[in-house]
Formats: C-alpha cells, structure tokens, sequence
C-alpha cells in the first residue's frame, strides 16, 4: 500500500511497489486524463507533476512518491481555467489532443519557474515532449500567450 497527495486528495494505491505510477493514476485511481504513449519515457505523454516537478509517470515507480504531492491534468486548476488551459484553447492548439495533457503539464513546470521565458527557453523546455500531429508552432503561441497572463 502507497499512500500520496493526488490533487488534493490522500490516496493509498494498493499495488506492487514497483508499479508504474503511470498505471496507479489510470487503473486504481481512474484519472484517465494523463495518457499513455510509449511506456518508456520517450514522448512525455504522460508528464505529471511530483512535488511540483515534472516526471514521467511511465518511468516513475509507485514508491517514489510515497507521501509525495501528485498533481495530473485534472488537479492543475479546479475548474480548468489555468492560463495554459485557457491559452491552448485561445491558439487552438491540440489536434488528436493525445499527447496534450503531457504538453500542458510539462509548460506549467515552466512557467512556475519562469514565467516569462523567451521563445528560445520554450523551445528547449519542451524539447522530448512529442506531438505525433506536429502542433509545436501553436504549443510555443500558446505557452507564450499564457506567459502574458501569468
Ligand atoms: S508514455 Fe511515458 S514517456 Fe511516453
Ligand atoms: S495533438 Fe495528436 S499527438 Fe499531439
């Protein structure tokens, strides 16, 4: 038994240690928001926050964030109005919309770092988060839109 914070709320996931948390937040915590694409810790699609880093969840083992602060796409604003949230649907950013929430969670580690980077910090942020779509143009239009709000 793992007991974390997930947005919010204390949860104990009964699993094997060694269990992906990638698989606690879909299966045992039904919180489908967060995707699984590669499995191997290639594409980012499944970025969440731990302890306010960005991870990815297919790599982190459920032990790791024993006591730890879990945030996915669903605990980044209680009403989805973070100013990514409302950026990406401003720029119409997603396409098939599977690697977003990946997107979403990987710019808002940034922007609470550094909440006005420059294009060129935007880039190299969100370097290894693949978009299979090719929706990159609008992700950075997005990020920096959200940067002027923040
Ligand atoms: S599913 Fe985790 S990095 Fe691709
Ligand atoms: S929007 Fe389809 S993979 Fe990114």
């Amino acid at each position: 038994m793992v007991a974390f914070n997930i947005n919010g709320k204390r949860v104990s996931v009964n699993a094997e240690p060694d269990t992906p948390l990638l698989w606690a937040i879909r299966e045992h915590l039904k919180l489908t928001g967060t995707k699984y694409g590669c499995g191997a810790g290639l594409c980012g699609a499944c970025t969440v926050h731990v302890n306010g880093k960005a991870v990815r969840s297919c790599q982190t083992a459920l032990y790791e964030v024993d006591g730890a602060r879990v945030t996915t796409i669903e605990g980044l604003s209680p009403d989805s109005s973070h100013p990514l949230q409302r950026a990406w649907i401003s720029e119409q950013v997603p396409q098939c919309g599977y690697c977003q929430s990946g997107q979403i969670m990987k710019a808002a580690e940034l922007l609470k770092r550094n909440p006005k980077p420059s294009r060129d910090q935007i880039v190299a942020h969100m370097n290894g988060n693949i978009c299979r779509c090719g929706t990159y143009t609008r992700i950075v239009a997005a990020i920096q839109r959200a940067s002027r709000e923040v």
